[in-house]
């Protein structure tokens, strides 16, 4: 079979740059090679970036595309085997039909009071000239509001266990860590105070206490509940089954890791964008002036300025480098090559977000273009699409809007060091700034019309 264009280095040589160095990879390749070429990882994987070609990968998924779990190992040992990321086929359209419910557009009125609350708590806290760092404020934040939004209020001891061995385990992104999880010969238990040791203990800890809040939840149920987990508990497929405690256990873990890392990252590339370019922080505050005194969640969603940061923010360095693995199945023709079944294809989110002839000085923060012109979804993809599209996709950006209209109407905030050029690197399995964004706050309630106590809490 001839597969698009190989870089000639040795297979290790290459796997070894996709773990340490993955978007400079991409984008050599990409200067070599065009929209398309195969990487020699644990398998030759074809990337793409044509959204001609993406548009025929993510839509075909029933006939020539299929988009398996078998390349998702990778997420297995965090999300166990039941979780929609690591099933296949009917299972997982089963499980995304089941999950779907809670995240429909319609239902991001609920969390509006949510997402407002958290960050008024959180922000709150925060003290006239002592810098933080974006990511982990972020991060505070998107993990209670997740933590909510799944469990309903939820206080005392087990939540707070719970918050703090997640968040240890989720910034646990050291490249041995990458390695381990890319080369499973190297997920060795070798007791408590080794990585992969530290690892599943922390694991073992997470389940018990998912599993005793299921069982719990089980005991006394409440159907005035309406929070996420409570859905899916009462959701039933169209055998009238509802999901068992270990995939209950296994979509709590999803979501909840899926649900606030990603947000937390492009929040802070937001920010950092935001008080890095006077002009943009401008013209985002004038559009925010104009919504008065406590906005309702529902306008600062509208916000057409707003939208176009976000959309821009997750374009320039999108926080997902690819779509998940989709696998030919039946002979089929992409970018002038005929792939045959079995080939396993990759959308590059990244390098379709920096092309120039869609985004003409890619590299530059313009969110202007994004009121100039409309992107089609396979011109504009930072929560992938098809069968495999992100769950989270609304309330993501919904979160991310009210986040950001909350902090910047609550406080004056400016960069540490204003010089100073951040680019994003490898986080684990997603990317992430390659350096703390030191935020610092100068002053309280910039808008004078609003304040942190009467804000619409
Ligand atoms: C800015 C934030 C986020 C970004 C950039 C993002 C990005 C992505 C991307 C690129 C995919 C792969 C899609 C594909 O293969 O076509 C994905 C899948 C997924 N995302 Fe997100 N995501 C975000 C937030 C969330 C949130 C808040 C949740 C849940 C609360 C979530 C849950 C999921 C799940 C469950 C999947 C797997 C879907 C499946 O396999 O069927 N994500 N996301």
């Amino acid at each position: 079979m001839k597969l698009p264009h190989v870089p000639k280095s040795p297979a290790l040589v290459q796997m070894l740059k996709w773990i340490f160095q993955p978007m400079p990879f991409m984008t050599d390749c990409a200067q070599r090679y065009g929209d398309i070429f195969t990487m020699q990882l644990n398998a030759p994987v074809v990337f793409v970036s044509n959204p001609q070609a993406l548009e025929k990968m993510l839509t075909s998924d029933t006939k020539e595309f299929a988009a398996p779990s078998d390349f998702n190992t990778v997420f297995e040992p965090m999300l166990g085997k039941n979780s929609v990321i690591t099933v296949s086929g009917e299972v997982h359209r089963r499980q995304r039909q089941l999950l779907m419910p809670p995240f429909h557009g319609d239902r991001m009125r609920t969390y509006g009071q949510v997402i407002n609350k958290v960050t008024t708590q959180v922000i709150s806290q925060w003290e006239i000239d002592k810098p933080f760092c974006t990511r982990s404020a972020m991060q505070i934040i998107t993990m209670r509001i997740i933590m909510q939004a799944v469990f309903g209020l939820y206080e005392g001891p087990r939540a707070q266990e719970l918050e703090e061995i997640l968040a240890v385990m989720l910034n646990e992104n050291s490249p041995l860590r990458v390695v381990e999880l890319y080369f499973p010969a190297l997920r060795m238990d070798l007791g408590p105070r080794s990585s992969w040791g530290r690892f599943l203990r922390r694991k073992q800890r997470v389940h018990e206490l998912l599993n005793a809040e299921i069982q719990e939840r089980r005991d006394h149920p409440d159907p005035s509940r309406t929070d996420i987990l409570s859905l899916l508990m009462a959701a039933r497929d169209e055998a009238g089954e509802a999901m068992t405690d270990a995939e209950l256990r296994d979509e709590l873990m999803t979501l909840l890791t899926a649900g606030h890392e990603t947000t937390a990252t492009a929040l802070t590339w937001a920010l950092y964008w935001i008080h890095k370019l006077p002009s943009v922080k401008e013209k985002l505050l004038q559009e925010l002036d104009t919504l008065g005194e406590n906005p309702d969640p529902s306008s600062v969603f509208k916000s057409p300025y707003l939208n176009a940061v976000c959309c821009e923010s997750l374009r320039i360095y999108p926080v997902g480098m690819l779509t998940f693995p989709r696998v030919v199945r039946e002979p089929v023709s992409l970018c002038g090559y005929d792939l045959e079944p079995g080939t396993i294809v990759l959308g590059s989110i990244y390098l379709t977000h920096q092309r120039e002839d869609l985004y003409p000085q890619h590299q530059e923060f313009k969110p202007e273009r994004f009121l100039e012109r409309q992107f089609s979804p396979y011109e504009f993809l930072p929560f992938g699409g098809g069968v495999r599209r992100c769950i989270g996709m609304a309330f993501a950006q919904y979160e991310m809007k009210v986040i950001l209209a909350k902090i910047l109407s609550s406080w004056d905030l400016a960069l540490v060091d204003e010089n100073l050029e951040i680019y994003p690197k490898r986080r684990g399995l997603v990317t992430g700034p390659n350096r703390s964004v030191q935020i610092v706050a100068k002053n309280h309630h910039r808008l004078p019309s609003r304040t942190l106590e009467s804000s619409n809490i």
